[in-house]
């Protein structure tokens, strides 16, 4: 704003003393009384200070307008050719920024966000690509053990077995890279409803049950009745099944995970706790990042994308997660969430 004004003010200088000076000079040649002396004298100064004055603004704005406009559209021009190592630097001091300097930071912030999502979805692409290569060629292998006939009857049926597996494991990867996707990409929330939590997070245990009795897992809840929370299920299920599925992973066999919720002022309060290998703080830094797996899953199955599923489904809903762990004792996962408004998007 001050440097708007002091901009006015040195335009109504520029014109005040070319007028000044317009007067003077016909001041001084208007005595000799020769009219038209006078007249091209006085076309002479006109033109003579009307150069001058086209002179001053046009360097004014080359320097001003034209040279940060130029570095503008170069810089945008370079981000639409999908090269964004763009950094414009802003003629003046953070606390002296004009409008342009304003236009380079943000296009500065722009390209280097478009720099971020690009390298993300490369690691993305790349990173799927890993996690399928190994089945694919665990697949090719037993077919073609199949195929070449060579394998006997307890063989083939340990082949059989072995794609049968390994199809499941795809079929999980993929299936969870489509949930990734989808809460990605997705603009609005699906309608929410009026959830029973009691309900949800016992329905999501029991489909476990299989691996907790073949972990002679002791599975104790302690689920508040009756509380419900305005939510979209769909995403509930997301967590708890993640978090549940975790929780048997990375339990010793014999042990024991407890499910608890409360109800909070407008809204829940979810934990799942195992007494299993718990999480060093260096893994606790990256869990919820995608395809990140800690030293001690590398063995078990999954990709590492269960907990960055978690973590999308619960920034939609606008609630939070936090993690206590103890490496070798166990872990809790407590989730905050509360009701939606009905036009939440
Ligand atoms: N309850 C837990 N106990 C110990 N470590 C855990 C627990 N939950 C998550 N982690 C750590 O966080 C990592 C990321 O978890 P995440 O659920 O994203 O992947 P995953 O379970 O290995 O694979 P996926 O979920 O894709 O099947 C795990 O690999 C593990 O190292
Ligand atoms: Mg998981």
């Amino acid at each position: 704003m001050k440097k708007r004004i002091f901009g006015y003010f040195a335009f109504f200088l520029l014109v005040a003393g070319v007028v000044t000076v317009a007067v003077l000079i016909f001041d001084a040649v208007s005595a000799s009384g020769n009219v038209a002396k006078i007249a091209i004298i006085m076309a002479a100064v006109v033109f003579g200070l009307s150069l001058v004055c086209t002179v001053i603004d046009s360097l004014r704005r080359k320097y001003f307008e034209e040279e940060p406009l130029e570095r503008i559209l170069e810089a945008t021009k370079r981000i639409s050719n999908g090269d964004f190592n763009v950094d414009l630097v802003p003629r003046h001091s953070e606390k002296n920024y004009n409008a342009f300097d304003v236009i380079m930071e943000n296009i500065n912030d722009m390209a280097a966000q478009l720099a971020k999502a690009e390298s993300q979805s490369k690691d993305f692409v790349t990173n799927v690509s890993h996690e399928l290569k190994t089945p694919l060629a665990v697949l090719q292998t037993s077919a073609a053990m199949l195929l070449s006939g060579k394998a006997d009857e307890k063989e083939t049926a340990r082949l059989i077995e072995v794609i049968d597996l390994t199809v499941k494991r795809m079929t999980a990867l993929v299936g969870e890279i489509l949930d990734l996707s989808r809460l990605e990409s997705a603009q609005l929330l699906p309608p929410r409803e009026s959830v029973d939590i009691e309900d949800l997070v016992s329905s999501c245990a029991i489909s476990f049950e299989e691996l907790l009795d073949a972990k002679n897992l002791r599975l104790e809840a302690d689920l508040e009745p009756g509380l419900k929370l305005l939510s979209v299920r769909s995403y509930l299920k997301l967590i708890f099944d993640n978090l549940i599925s975790n929780a048997v992973k990375f339990s010793y066999d014999g042990g024991k995970i407890e499910l608890e919720s409360r109800r909070i002022d407008g809204g829940a309060m979810i934990s799942v706790r195992d007494h299993g290998v718990g999480i060093d703080k260096q893994t606790g830094e990256r869990i919820f990042e995608k395809f990140y797996q800690g030293d001690a899953s590398r063995k078990q199955e999954g990709s590492g994308i269960g907990l960055a599923i978690v973590k999308k489904a619960i920034d939609r809903l606008g609630g939070t997660i936090s993690v206590q762990s103890v490496p070798k004792e166990g872990s809790c996962f407590t989730v905050v969430l509360h009701d939606l408004a009905q036009n939440e998007s």
